[in-house]
């Protein structure tokens, strides 16, 4: 089935008097989201660094591409599906890590929830190291979907080492490694709530379950929580330099990939420290304010990426951003917080929603236009709007 055979399910069961009950459009998506999600996870979620003017930018950046459409292609049949790391996916699309996802759902499991919309759709979920389950509970969830893990790299490097052999051994089939985040950037919307999700203990069972973190308390997260949540604060965040990517590489076979990379030095150099994969992302514009949109990046990231696949992700609210993105070089592009927000709505089956929306959107504007396969999806495709 065709992913923009979705449009003929929803309008054949107007035809019945069933018209969708969560949102097609990202504007209502998000408002909806709002009123179901508590203040607290809202505002974490939807909020950015600074006055978020780079996590706007992010979005409106998308603005400023606009798609030709090509004729007499007769596009009747198209291929989305995508080699990544020696796997084949359906679509080059993925959910992007989100670490309080496991708080979005109405159940408080919304790592589990997404795992399973991974299931469902065949779009791989890349989990946070924040994760309100533990890493092996969620990989059970995949399916015959492949799943990634987000590290975020500890300062203690056993446990950085505990953490990737898990997610090893749980059958995670790629690490990702977040740089952008070893200190949380300044968020005014959750600073004028004193909100930060994990020194309230929440999202830490990765930590919590792990021996290594565990050996190096004196009691159980269970019997002294402050102690716990106290330990991770010392543990979370290893502002890594270049001499770090030696180890990182010598910590899996598994394919790595470095998330938050926008110069294209910093993309030549992790491709020479050999990496398997660039991410080309500004965490959302939630780290740091001042920036370029990450959209207007990814070219250049691209251009020296030399035919390593490059990941990308921050923006993306529509199937044409995604078909954007794929013109402009991408190899799979990540989906962030319009996952969070169908998932609020309506847990599995809400991200399932909010993933074939945006895939039948992007399969559609690839047969209206005439771009039936992501080879023919090339800068050529796009013309910058003036
Ligand atoms: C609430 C929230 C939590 C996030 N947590 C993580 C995380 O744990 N690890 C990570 O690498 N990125 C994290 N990100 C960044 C996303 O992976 C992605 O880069 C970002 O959401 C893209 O921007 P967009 O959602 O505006 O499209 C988070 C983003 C949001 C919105």
């Amino acid at each position: 089935m065709a992913f923009g055979d979705y449009q003929n399910e929803i309008y054949f069961n107007g035809l019945r008097g069933v018209v969708p009950t969560l949102p097609v459009s990202f504007d209502e998506l998000e408002a909806r989201a709002q009123t179901a999600m508590p203040p607290s996870v809202w505002s974490y979620v939807a909020g950015g660094a600074g006055n978020e003017r780079t996590q706007r930018a992010n979005v409106t950046a998308f603005d400023h591409w606009g798609l030709i459409p090509r004729m007499f292609v007769g596009a009747a049949q198209r291929d989305l599906s995508v080699e990544l790391f020696g796997m084949t996916l359906l679509a080059p699309v993925f959910m992007a890590p989100i670490g309080v996802i496991g708080l979005c759902s109405q159940d408080g499991h919304g790592d589990l929830a997404t795992a399973r919309a991974a299931a469902r759709t065949g779009v791989p979920m890349v989990a946070s190291t924040l994760m309100v389950d533990p890493l092996e509970d969620v990989a059970a969830e995949f399916g015959d979907t492949p799943g990634f893990f987000q590290l975020y790299t500890p300062t203690d490097r056993d446990l950085a080492a505990s953490l990737v052999e898990r997610a090893e051994r749980a059958g995670y089939r790629g690490i990702v490694v977040t740089l952008d985040t070893w200190v949380t950037g300044w968020r005014p919307r959750d600073l004028s709530t004193g909100n930060f999700p994990q020194l309230r203990g929440h999202c830490l069972a990765n930590y919590f379950s792990d021996p290594v973190f565990l050996k190096s308390l004196a009691k159980s997260p269970a019997e002294d929580p402050q102690s716990a949540i106290l330990r991770w604060i010392q543990v979370f965040g290893n502002p890594l330099t270049w001499e770090d990517l030696p180890w990182l590489r010598s910590l899996t076979k598994l394919p790595l990939i470095v998330k938050g990379i926008s110069h294209p030095d910093d993309a030549r150099r992790a491709r020479d420290g050999g990496v398997d994969g660039i991410y080309c992302s500004n965490h959302g514009g939630r780290q740091a304010n001042g920036g370029i949109p990450a959209i207007d990046l990814l070219s250049e990231v691209v251009a020296v990426a030399e035919g390593l696949p490059v990941l990308f992700d921050s923006g993306i609210r529509s199937g044409a951003d995604i078909i954007k993105a794929l013109a402009l070089g991408a190899t799979a592009v990540g989906i962030g917080r319009p996952y969070a927000y169908g998932l609020a709505l309506g847990g599995a089956d809400g991200i399932t929603h909010v993933l074939r929306t945006l895939l039948a959107e992007a399969d559609l504007i690839m047969a209206v236009d005439g771009y039936p396969t992501l080879a023919d999806l090339t800068p050529d495709a796009l013309r910058r709007v003036r």
